[in-house]
């Protein structure tokens, strides 16, 4: 398998700059970088410039947690990919389930983001992922499929240039981790859709995520599973000797 690994630290709305900076003071010493892995942290936009001041010529990669979809005007709060471009990142999250659900991006909104994404030369990581009431309802696939279309159904095969990420909402931030089980079947699902729309080596070489409370604990059989290409970790990347383990457990 010609995938590399990928684990992904989502901060969220923690830390400021100078927080960043003893953040990443702290990490880079406990990683065993070169070793078939990726590496990507994703600060709040304050902390971008300082957080690609403090990488260096590390070999850690930086990404922001959301973008707009326009380039520039009137958009008040808002941040174009051009921005985070300059501010140091080569990926962005988009389509995050807080982003849909406590900010009301639409499926519509995720799409026009990931247009914005790539086209603005930045390495997208779409989230999927169904709510805890739509997995008790039978409806999981239909919300994947759903959520893949309206995102990506559009697009040419040459423009695929990201990443997915299966987020089951139900175990974001709740302590409760999707079974490696039930995680490998829904990504498993995703790179089936991903076959159909595109063809099998488009699906055969996107990274699919895993990303609900993975922990050092439970990071290895996650990541064991088939269809598993690496991890977007919320709390625990906050702690960079945390995190750093979660990316030793991750290592191939
Ligand atoms: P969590 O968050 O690891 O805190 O569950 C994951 C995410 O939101 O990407």
């Amino acid at each position: 398998m010609s995938r590399t690994r990928l684990v992904a630290g989502n901060w969220k709305m923690n830390k400021t700059p100078q927080e960043t900076e003893a953040y990443i003071r702290a990490f880079l010493p406990r990683l065993d970088l070169g070793r078939g892995i990726e590496i990507l942290l994703i600060p709040p936009f304050p902390s971008l410039e300082r957080a690609a001041a403090s990488l260096g010529s590390a070999e850690v990669l930086l990404g922001a947690q959301d973008l707009h979809y326009e380039a520039r005007g009137a958009y008040t709060g808002a941040v174009s990919a051009e921005m985070l471009r300059g501010s140091g990142c080569q990926f962005v999250l988009v389509g995050h389930s807080e982003r849909r659900h406590v900010f009301g991006d639409t499926d519509e909104v995720v799409c026009r983001k990931l247009t914005a994404a790539l086209e603005g030369n930045l390495h997208a990581i779409l989230c999927v992922g169904e709510t805890l009431e739509q997995r008790t309802a039978g409806d999981t696939s239909s919300v994947l499929n759903r959520q893949l279309e309206s995102a990506l159904a559009e697009r040419a095969v040459s423009d695929v240039g990201l990443s997915i990420a299966y987020e089951p909402v139900w175990a974001i931030g709740t302590g409760e981790t999707a079974t490696p089980d039930q995680a490998q079947e829904a990504v498993a699902e995703i790179r089936g859709w991903l076959a159909d729309a595109f063809g099998p080596s488009v699906a055969e070489a996107t990274r699919v995520l895993y990303g609900g409370s993975v922990k050092p604990e439970n990071v290895k059989e996650l990541i064991e599973q088939p269809d598993i290409d690496g991890g977007l970790v919320g709390g625990s990347s906050l702690d960079p000797e945390t995190f750093a383990r979660i990316v030793e457990g991750a290592m191939p």
